[in-house]
Parts: C-alpha cells; sequence; structure tokens
C-alpha cells in the first residue's frame, strides 16, 4: 500500500481547499476561551477524513475536529484539517494540513503541506525526510548560544502556561526564539535546518505526529522536555532539535523546572 503517497494527494487536495478560503477571508467562531475555528477547518477535515475512509476502510482516524472514526485495524491516522487556524482567520500566511499514520502504535508516515509556499514536507520511517522530493536535513548548530530556537503557546489553557519562563531564558540564551503559530510546520522547519529547536507544552497528538517523525528522519531528536521518550498521545512537551544541541536544552530546562533560571527577569520601569 502506498500510504505516504495516497497522504501526499489528500494533502494537496486540503491544501488547495485551504488556500481557495485564504482568499476569500472566512470568519472565525470561538470552540472556547480564545480557540479558534473556521468553516475551512470543517471543511478541510471532511475532506481528508472522507478520502481516508474511502481508501483505507479498516484504519483508524483521529481528527481535531471529531470527525474521526475507531477502525478495525492496527493503523491510525492523526490529522489535523489547518495547523495554525489563528493565523489563518488573521490572513497571516503560516498554516498547514497535516496527517502522520500510525501502526501499532508507531510511527511510519507523515506529511505536513504548506499550501502558500507549496512545500510539502514528507518521511516515511527508515527512509529520510524529504521537502519537495529534496532530502532534508537538521542543523548542524553545535551551541545553543548560535542556534534559532522556536516555541508554541497553545490557545486553550493559555492563562495557565508556564511557558513564558521558558521563552525568556532560551531567548537570552540563543539568537532568538521565533513563535509562528503553526507547530506542524515549527517542526518541518526543525527537520529542514531552517529552526535548531523547538518545543511546547500542551500539544496534541495531531499536532505532533507527522513532525516529530520528519525530526527524527531528517537526523534530530525528539523527547518530552525532561528528556524522556516522546510519546504524540500521553506526552504532556516536547523538544525536538537537531540532535547536537539536545543535552544543553535540556540542561537549561532541567535548571528552570527546578528553580533555578540561568538569567534572572528583568526589574519591571
Ligand atoms: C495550534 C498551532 C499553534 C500551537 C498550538 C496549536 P491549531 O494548532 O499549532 O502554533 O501553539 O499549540 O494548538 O489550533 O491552529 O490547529
Ligand atoms: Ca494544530
Ligand atoms: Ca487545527
Amino acid at each position: 500500500m502506498h500510504y505516504l503517497e495516497t497522504a501526499v494527494e489528500i494533502a494537496r487536495e486540503a491544501g488547495a481547499l485551504l488556500a481557495h478560503f485564504f482568499e476569500r477571508r472566512v470568519p472565525f467562531e470561538l470552540k472556547g476561551e480564545f480557540d479558534l475555528v473556521t468553516e475551512a477547518d470543517r471543511a478541510s477535515e471532511k475532506l481528508v477524513v472522507e478520502k481516508l475512509r474511502s481508501y483505507f476502510p479498516s484504519h483508524g482516524i483521529v481528527a481535531e475536529e471529531g470527525g474521526g472514526c475507531q477502525g478495525t485495524s492496527e493503523y491510525r491516522w492523526y490529522v489535523d484539517p489547518l495547523d495554525g487556524t489563528t493565523n489563518f482567520a488573521h490572513s497571516f500566511p503560516m498554516f498547514n494540513v497535516t496527517l502522520g499514520l500510525e501502526r501499532a502504535g508507531e510511527m511510519i508516515a507523515g506529511v505536513i503541506y504548506d499550501p502558500v509556499r507549496q512545500e510539502m514536507f514528507t518521511a516515511e520511517r527508515g527512509a529520510g525526510a524529504y521537502l519537495n522530493h529534496r532530502r532534508i536535513r537538521v542543523s548542524s548548530t553545535q551551541k545553543l548560544s548560535d542556534s534559532l530556537a522556536c516555541t508554541g503557546f497553545p490557545s486553550r489553557k493559555r492563562h495557565h502556561n508556564i511557558n513564558i519562563h521558558f521563552y525568556y531564558q532560551l531567548a537570552m540564551a540563543s539568537h532568538g526564539v521565533r513563535r509562528t503559530g503553526s507547530a506542524a510546520l515549527d517542526l518541518a522547519y526543525v527537520a529542514s535546518g531552517r529552526l535548531d529547536f523547538f518545543w511546547e507544552f500542551g500539544l496534541k497528538p495531531w499536532d505532533q505526529a507527522a513532525g516529530a517523525l520528519l525530526v527524527t528522519e531528517a537526523g534530530g531528536m525528539t523527547t518530552d522536555m525532561r528528556g524522556q521518550a516522546l510519546s504524540i498521545t500521553a506526552s504532556d512537551h516536547l523538544l525536538a532539535d537537531n540532535g547536537a544541541l539536545h543535552e544543553e536544552v535540556l540542561r537549561t530546562f532541567r535548571e528552570i523546572f527546578e528553580g533555578r533560571p540561568p538569567v534572572p527577569l528583568p526589574e519591571l520601569g
């Protein structure tokens, strides 16, 4: 079965649909306080889920807007029909559609498609990671002080997010910390060496499924923020990097978790 090729075809179609809605500017609704959803999220999910079900009727599907199904086989797709909804709703051109396939608990294929730049990121377990058919690799940056980082802040539970402490410390220790608003693209950018590392608290399985595989297939590392093995369904936080920076970033995280941040917060005024 050509799982990856099929996922690429579906992502391209869903991406074209998203691009169409993006041109038109669609209004948003609120799923929760500050948690946006649009007609485009739902239309993209309908397209992706219907296609997956027609090609792979026995596969399970976990999709963000609730359109998934249980399935009867060991295969399960994780689908984010529009990752970066807040950007999308504000006409900020940074969003994607992403599909990741798991077999018996292990990620085996993943696709992240950015229709604005027409960039298709793909990975298959053991076969490397690619951007528009060209092999990609993580960066070779060796020191945190030479790195460019990225993080995110989930819309849900935003008032309980401790990440601002990490943002400040890592921004002081690196060339800077970007916040693009699209976790799957953040991971794809680590895989392609555009970013040296990415972390976030509170990601959902569909935000990480394809991207985590891309990073490891591009030669990088993924764990949770305490250095434990990553489980996209069980881990509450993620660190993805080029491998060389892993220990140094984890050490910095540890100092922050333990209440010994390397740089004191500046006084106001
Ligand atoms: C969100 C984006 C954002 C990240 C959030 C995600 P959504 O996904 O990836 O960058 O910070 O954690 O929930 O809601 O736009 O699909
Ligand atoms: Ca998402
Ligand atoms: Ca989404």
